[in-house]
């Protein structure tokens, strides 16, 4: 290990955490692929955050992984992952912050939450309270964090216009609130300041929406379960959709249901999802990607985007495709 990494680890340690070197990030991606980070971490609080944002090692935010290609030979600097406070929910009044009773009087209320909260515990959460509004969520793996970097959504709607507030941690430790007027939402991307990491949303969330929302959600989710591939390792959708169509019917079209390449394969269900069949790596899949988006630029002239981040070291012309 550097001297650099060795400094860099021992104050983190100071700081309370415990950062685990040379950490094999495919057991953490969903696709099972990828080499080590250099140090790996958990932070529990800002002040953790904040050490980690202080050391000069470059420094990624690791949600759930479930819309990561971790290059195989796995991310220099640091790798860290929100925990402890990041993962509270709690709810306010937006016009007179109090406890939850006073919160839920009216029908809107404000669902504070950390960063690295998992969309599906939210989701519970919320149910449980007997309020909606997030159901746009329903299905999508990962953390509230991601969502945000990804603006996901569904065909239930987009995270990025239930938002009232971005909490965000900079590169130089500083936290600062951003409102929705502060970040270009975008289709499955939200346009947020260079190294920022969300710390705590504000979202909206209402008594009303609950009962009509539950239903949508199981009715959504019906669908999934029968049109994706959901028992196979997967990032979800590979490719964007571009406008006016959509990657799983012109990937399907071009006759690549089922090509593989190593251990990577277009999946039998549906062809914007690629699946991990067990052996595959990171350029197995790099390659299957790259070819699915060359195939179909050929036979239909449009060109994929895709969904799925790319972070580690590649060698150099990998990216963008
Ligand atoms: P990661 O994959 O860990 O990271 C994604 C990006 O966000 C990275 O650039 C990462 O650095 C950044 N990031 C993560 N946390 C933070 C943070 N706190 N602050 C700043 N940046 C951060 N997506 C949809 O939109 N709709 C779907 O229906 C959907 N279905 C899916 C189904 C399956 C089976 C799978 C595996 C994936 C699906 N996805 C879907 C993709 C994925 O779940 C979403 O993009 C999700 O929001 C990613 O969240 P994550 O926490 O796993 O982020
Ligand atoms: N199709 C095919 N062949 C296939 C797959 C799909 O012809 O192999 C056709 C379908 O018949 C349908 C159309 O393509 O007419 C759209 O398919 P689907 O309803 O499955 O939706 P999608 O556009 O592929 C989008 C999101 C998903 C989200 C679902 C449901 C994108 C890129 N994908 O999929 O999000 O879960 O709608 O709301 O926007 C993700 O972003 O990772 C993701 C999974």
């Amino acid at each position: 290990m550097s001297w650099e990494l060795a400094g860099a680890s021992l104050k983190l340690i100071m700081a309370g955490m415990e950062p685990i070197k040379d950490a094999p990030l495919a057991k953490y991606g969903y696709w099972r692929v990828g080499g080590p980070a250099d140090l790996l971490v958990d932070v529990h609080d800002s002040a953790q955050l904040a050490a980690v944002m202080e050391t000069d090692l470059p420094v990624t935010v690791l949600g759930n992984g479930s819309n990561l290609l971790v290059s195989d030979a796995g991310i220099r600097g640091i790798v860290v992952r929100l925990r402890g406070n990041f993962r509270a929910i709690a709810f306010r009044d937006p016009t007179a912050p109090g406890g939850l009773e006073d919160t839920l009087k009216g029908d809107l209320g404000l669902a504070v939450i950390g960063g690295g909260m998992m969309n599906a515990v939210l989701l519970k959460k919320i149910d449980q309270m007997g309020l909606g509004g997030l159901g746009c969520l329903a299905g999508v793996p990962g953390t509230i964090g991601g969502a945000i970097r990804m603006n996901a959504g569904t065909r239930l709607g987009e995270i990025g216009d239930k938002v009232a507030f971005v909490r965000v941690m900079l590169p130089n430790g500083k936290t600062t609130n951003l409102t929705p007027d502060d970040i270009d939402f975008q289709y499955r991307r939200a346009t947020l300041p260079d190294g920022a990491i969300v710390t705590r949303i504000g979202a909206w969330v209402s008594k009303a929406s609950h009962a009509m929302e539950q239903e949508e959600i199981k009715e959504h989710l019906d669908y999934r379960k029968n049109t994706q591939p959901l028992n196979a390792p997967s990032c979800g959708s590979t490719f964007k959709n571009p406008p006016g169509d959509t990657a799983g019917r012109l990937i399907d079209s071009a006759g690549l249901k089922g090509t593989t390449e190593g251990g990577a394969q277009i999946s039998e269900k549906h062809a914007n999802f690629f699946i991990n069949t067990g052996e595959a790596t990171a350029h197995d899949l790099y390659t299957l990607i790259k070819r699915a988006r060359d195939t179909v630029a050929e036979q239909f002239g449009v060109q994929l985007e895709p969904e799925v981040h790319a972070v580690g070291d590649w060698p150099e012309g990998s990216w963008p495709l």
